[in-house]
């Protein structure tokens, strides 16, 4: 029986390892979170400033699966002291998910870019997808792990958008990132991957379309050439599960697109 077969039946893809999710306590975090303990992770670790609600995500999963850290990703401190932390309490880092996002507060169009919001999302989208890389890769550096990581870019990572420009250069920024550091970490056996989905409907999206769920996905129907089929949360998590598992062991520099043929409505 291949191996691939024998992991996905026995639920085991992620066997022992231990991830950190930031970004977790809601949305594509939370499912990938749910997934990843499903699929027999050691420990994750959901890093979040959502504290009520990561601290529900983490119970809800188990606390022999799952633990909640605060960490603001804009911090640096705060991003190295939660690795660390991880490393000591649970023995190794294997996967950082580099989830956490905010969206646009405002249109943002290029004529009247508003450069307090702007400074505020790069802090969050790219300074702190940085940050998480950074030191997720210096402890696998350091204790000889041949890690994973994933960040959460988006369609908007490569293509130009009518509106929201801070997040369409924050998307590509988060790019940038991950294949430069795709090249530099090769040589430690450490891969480095974007995961980039089309729109879904979470408090992030909704909110900044200023909508419900229901309405959201209606609206997102329109910008996939796949029809009959709407992007959940769940379906983004399985890519970053691909892209986290050894069944990914030679992928790395990759920009995934989850997007269902994305054509600009
Ligand atoms: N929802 C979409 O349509 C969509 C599409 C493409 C990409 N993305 C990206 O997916 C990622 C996850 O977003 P989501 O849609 O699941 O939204 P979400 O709002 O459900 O989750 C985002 C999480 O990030 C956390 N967060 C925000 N600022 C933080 C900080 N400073 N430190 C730590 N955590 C912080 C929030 O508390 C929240 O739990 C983001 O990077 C987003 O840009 C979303």
């Amino acid at each position: 029986m291949s191996k691939t077969l024998v992991n996905t039946a026995n639920n085991t893809r992620l066997q022992g390892k231990v991830a950190i999710i930031t970004g977790g306590a809601s949305g594509i975090g939370e499912a990938t979170a749910r997934l990843f303990a499903d699929r027999g992770t050691a420990m994750v670790v959901i890093a979040d400033i959502q504290d009520d609600l990561g601290r529900h995500v983490a119970e809800s999963i188990g606390s022999d699966r799952c633990t909640y850290a605060h960490c603001d990703v804009t911090d640096e401190d705060q991003v190295k002291s939660t690795v660390e932390s991880t490393v000591q309490n649970h023995g190794r880092l294997d996967i950082m998910f580099c989830n956490a996002g905010v969206g646009s507060r405002s249109d943002q169009n290029v004529l009247d870019l508003d450069f307090a919001a702007f400074d505020r999302l790069m802090a969050v989208n790219v300074r702190g997808v940085a940050l998480c890389l950074k030191h997720a890769a210096r402890v696998m550096v350091v204790r000889r792990v041949r890690g994973s990581i994933v960040c959460t870019g988006s369609v908007a990572a490569a293509r130009g958008g009518r509106r929201w420009t801070d997040y369409h250069m924050a998307k590509h920024a988060v790019l940038g990132l991950v294949r430069s550091a795709s090249l530099q970490l090769g040589e430690h056996g450490i891969r480095v991957n974007c995961v980039s989905p089309s729109g879904v409907a979470t408090p992030l999206s909704c909110e900044a379309n200023g909508v419900g769920a229901a309405e959201l996905e209606k609206r997102y129907e329109a910008f996939s050439s796949l029809k009959g089929i709407v992007l959940k949360t769940r379906h983004v998590a399985d890519a970053v599960l691909f892209l986290a598992c050894d069944e990914s062991e030679f992928v790395t520099g990759h920009n995934l697109e989850v997007h269902g043929g994305f054509v600009q409505a």
